[in-house]
């Protein structure tokens, strides 16, 4: 049987927990997963259950780790879910409500609110995001204002907030801490200097006492426990969140690079400061040995706009791409603006809309159309961080959706830019791997770009007048998805 030490990568997701053994030379050499379920008490309300989301790591873990094996985890990678937020007693370590998810949209009122007080200026200069339901900052307010009205028992240090990577590794007891990533999409954190900020936690409510200590990405974790059949006392070490965790699988420190998640909405980053990057975020992406900013745009919905469609026509969505065949669009557009807007737009009140309809138009168009809405989305978001961080010469491209060979051949043609679509699946939880294992010594940064992991590249071949084109008339059909001005 093979020696040598393990990594064990735990990828703390939406809607499962996934986790990896990883060897040396960074192969997975066992895999396990476990679902978890989401909640919606009320329309626009997402929720899960914090003692849930536990029992779904640790049943994940069981699922990968053979007891045979479990001496050899030199040590355990982490990357979660961000933004979603738990509260929870101190003292017992007992949730006091439910999570909130990122995805929860119950605070939009309370953003609108704040944003005509003009307060998001402040906001995005110092925490690097604008004012949205998506960051922790409104769900910390809601939850304080729900749980502890007065602040009474958040002074007294009698309640911990966290995000995911805190409430796990609160589990394993020891400091309340949250790792720096995490830290900075709370939009409490001045993402600069890479501490709490009192002027965001004074406008937004959030007594400095409830909040973790932010550490590095490598940082002093508190060490596994009650993660059966892991022993007792191995090290974390290193958290990521999860967006973070697959731009590092990609090696995505090298410049001139972007990579793009596709899962229901979609995260594209890059490694950058930003400047005055209009529609983009600012977050750390990690701090290993040093604070490393990334530029960042999420979209709301990209495999939702595929997915909607395939329950309007009761199928699944693999079904529904696997019958599209060759069929084009043929002038309609879908903009699956949902939930509003997201990057580089952040519209709120912008409604979906499918234009370019006729009496002729096919099931198969529509399919092709929604398709589309995914790639022109990424690259209205890769233009903006091109604009923010320089030429982007390489897309890479992870995530379930991309397992749409059309969908890629799409992205380049709109795109005009290469697309390497990584072959890996899990890549958050790899990119966890890769950093605990570079946090152990057992690998350089070198070796990690050196790595050879399966991809497929897609280059664009079309005209760029015709991309122009086709890009321009994107456009105005994102313009009749937009509230009418004022
Ligand atoms: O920002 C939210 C994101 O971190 C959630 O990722 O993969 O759990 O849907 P995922």
């Amino acid at each position: 049987m093979a020696s040598g030490p393990l990594i064990l990568a735990i990828d703390q997701g939406t809607s499962s927990t996934k986790a990896l053994l990883v060897d040396g030379g960074g192969r997975v050499v066992a895999r396990g997963t476990a679902p978890l379920a989401e909640r919606q008490p009320r329309p626009g309300w997402v929720e899960q259950s914090p003692d849930e989301l536990w029992e779904s790591v640790r049943l994940a873990v069981k699922a990968c780790v053979d007891p045979s094996e479990a001496g050899r985890i030199a040590g355990v990678g982490i990357s979660n879910q961000r933004e979603s937020l738990v509260l929870w007693e101190r003292s017992t370590g007992r949730p006091a409500g439910p999570l909130i998810s990122w995805q929860d949209q119950r605070t939009v009122a309370q953003c609108r609110e704040l944003a005509a007080t003009g307060a998001g200026d402040l906001v995005r200069s110092v925490s690097g995001m604008p004012l949205d339901p998506m960051f922790s900052a409104l769900k910390a307010r809601w939850l304080l204002d729900a749980y502890d009205p007065d602040r009474r028992r958040s002074l007294a240090g009698e309640l911990c907030l966290g995000t995911v990577d805190s409430w796990l590794l609160s589990r394993f007891g020891g400091d309340h801490v949250i790792e720096a990533g995490n830290a900075s999409r709370t939009q409490l954190l001045d993402v600069r200097a890479g501490q709490w900020d009192e002027r965001l936690l004074e406008l937004f409510g959030v007594p400095r006492q409830v909040l973790p200590r932010v550490v590095a990405s490598n940082g002093d974790f508190p060490a596994v426990r009650g993660l059966d059949p892991v022993p007792d006392g191995v090290p974390v070490l290193a958290v990521l969140g999860d967006s973070h965790a697959a731009m590092f699988a990609h090696a995505g420190w090298r410049p001139g690079v972007v990579k793009a998640t596709y899962g229901t909405g979609s995260s594209v980053m890059a490694i950058g400061d930003g400047g005055d990057a209009a529609g983009l975020c600012r977050s750390i992406a990690w701090d290993l040995g040093g604070r490393v900013l990334a530029v960042e745009g999420n979209i709301r919905a990209t495999g939702r706009a595929v997915s909607w469609l395939a329950e309007l026509f009761g199928v699944t969505s693999e079904r529904l791409l696997a019958e599209t065949g060759d069929d084009e669009p043929g002038g309609v557009h879908l903009v699956p603006a949902f939930g509003g807007l997201g990057a580089p737009w952040w519209e709120p009140d912008a409604t979906a809309v499918l234009t370019g309809l006729t009496a002729g138009t096919r099931r198969g168009q529509l399919v092709a159309a929604a398709l589309e809405s995914v790639a022109f989305q990424v690259e209205d978001v890769v233009a903006a961080v091109e604009r923010a961080t320089g030429q982007v010469r390489v897309l890479l491209a992870d995530g379930g959706l991309t397992r749409s060979a059309r969908l890629m051949r799409s992205q380049a043609e709109i795109s005009g830019r290469v697309v390497v679509r990584s072959g890996e699946h899990d890549l958050s939880c790899l990119g966890a791997a890769d950093a605990a294992a570079l946090s152990a010594g057992l690998c350089t940064y070198g070796e990690l770009e050196a790595r050879p992991r399966p991809a497929e590249e897609f280059r664009p071949e079309g005209d760029p007048g015709e991309r122009a084109a086709r890009l321009a008339a994107w456009h105005e059909a994102v313009d009749r998805a937009r509230p009418p001005g004022p």
